[in-house]
């Protein structure tokens, strides 16, 4: 029997090329491991209504962990455009399977480590940056509370003197309620808690200089109020750590000035969004971008960048984010080994800049100037 059992999740798109390149490097690197093929994504949405099959869910139980390529997402209105003709008026509507995995397994964390490795030609704010961003995962506004229209009940309640804003909800009652769409930012202590303190660890742990908060409680006052005490309570029990405050927007005008001053930066569920991908702009793109969706017990592994449709099985695309994301895995699987042999491999292909992928090139995907998915999997093997 294997040590690991892995779910293997290539999904949609570029996914299943990045993927692929993955398995080359873990098979070079012997990681005694049994994959097992799980379904996931628009292709079973499109054929059975369900981008995230019941058998995948029982797969994912009986695995140690699971690796996931990317996804494609579409709002509503799409998605059920595309649905199998024999599937429509079923009361069928499209989720995003990746939120989902994350409410079901209580997927809590989101880490996203953002490293400017040296040679990097995308690097143009400097070889000096790295950034860890912990995003809280399952709660604030993916926690799929919202309606449209707003349901009469919702609303009367929310204008209830006693518990609620009549003054406040009566423009959207003048407006029609069938014109009124709500989604909602609903955290709690615990989950802020959480991703502060595990953010503050980090720090401890890795010799980190700061850790910033990236919030809007001057406007978001309850929420971002909420996440702000706590955030101050738990940076108390870290001295040696510098906790920072900055605002969603102001932050990402100053990480573009000045990418080096920020180190660890913590976030609830939609500010991580975005404020990871700005990270992941700032050290290259999406291509060097990985993440972990951390659980207490179980943990998905798929990087930042989604299924890029157009260059679906072109094996064109940079497998780095996808390598680095395997990289997380190892180590949350406690092959520290691996994990750092793989990252060597990976920064020592990028530094000597012979295998470049075309984003790396800055050539047209596909051209004769750049390297393969593949090759570049290939190169990262042979480093290994
Ligand atoms: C991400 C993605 C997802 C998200 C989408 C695909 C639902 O953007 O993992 O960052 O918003 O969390
Ligand atoms: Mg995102």
């Amino acid at each position: 029997m294997s040590k690991y059992t892995i779910a293997w999740m290539p999904g949609d798109g570029v996914g299943n090329d990045v993927m692929r390149a993955t398995r080359i490097v873990l098979d070079k690197l012997g990681l005694d491991a049994e994959y097992v093929h799980a379904d996931i994504g628009w292709e079973f949405w499109i054929k059975e209504g369900n981008p995230l099959p019941e058998r995948t869910i029982e797969i994912l139980k009986k695995t140690d962990c699971a690796l996931f390529g990317a996804i494609t997402s579409k709002p509503r209105e799409e998605a059920a455009e595309e649905l199998d003709p024999a599937l429509r008026d079923k009361g069928l509507t499209y989720f995003s399977p990746i939120v989902r995995l994350r409410q079901l397994f209580n997927l809590h964390t989101n880490l996203r480590p953002c490293e400017a490795f040296k040679g990097n030609p995308l690097n143009r704010l400097g070889d000096d940056i790295d950034l860890v961003v912990f995003r809280e995962n399952t709660e604030g506004m993916y926690g799929g509370i919202e309606w449209f229209p707003l349901p009469e009940k919702i609303a009367t309640a929310m204008a209830d003197p006693e518990v609620g804003l009549p003054d406040r909800m009566q423009r959207w009652f003048d407006k029609g309620l069938e014109n009124v769409a709500l989604s909602t930012r609903v955290v709690s202590r615990q989950g802020c808690e959480s991703i502060c303190r595990q953010s503050f660890e980090y720090a401890k742990k890795f010799g980190r200089k700061s850790v910033t908060l990236v919030e809007k409680p001057n406007v978001l006052r309850e929420t971002g109020g909420l996440m702000t005490r706590v955030f101050r309570e738990v940076a108390k029990d870290y001295p040696g750590v510098e906790a920072w405050e900055a605002n969603i927007d102001a932050i990402c005008m100053w990480m573009l000035k000045n990418p080096q001053d920020y180190d660890v930066l913590v976030a609830e569920n939609m500010f991580g969004d975005i404020v990871s991908d700005l990270c992941a702009g700032l050290v290259g793109g999406l291509g060097f971008a990985p993440a972990a969706n951390i659980g207490d017990e179980y943990a998905v592994f798929e990087p930042t960048h989604g299924s890029a449709p157009k260059y679906d099985g072109k094996d064109v695309v940079n497998p780095i984010a996808m390598l680095l994301t395997a990289k997380m895995m190892l180590d949350w699987l406690g092959e520290a080994d691996m994990a750092d042999r793989l990252h060597s491999a990976i920064s020592a292909v990028i530094e000597a800049g012979e295998v470049r992928t075309y984003d790396m090139a800055q050539v047209r995907a596909g051209s004769a100037g750049a390297a393969s998915t593949t090759e570049m999997a290939k190169a990262v093997a042979a480093r290994l």
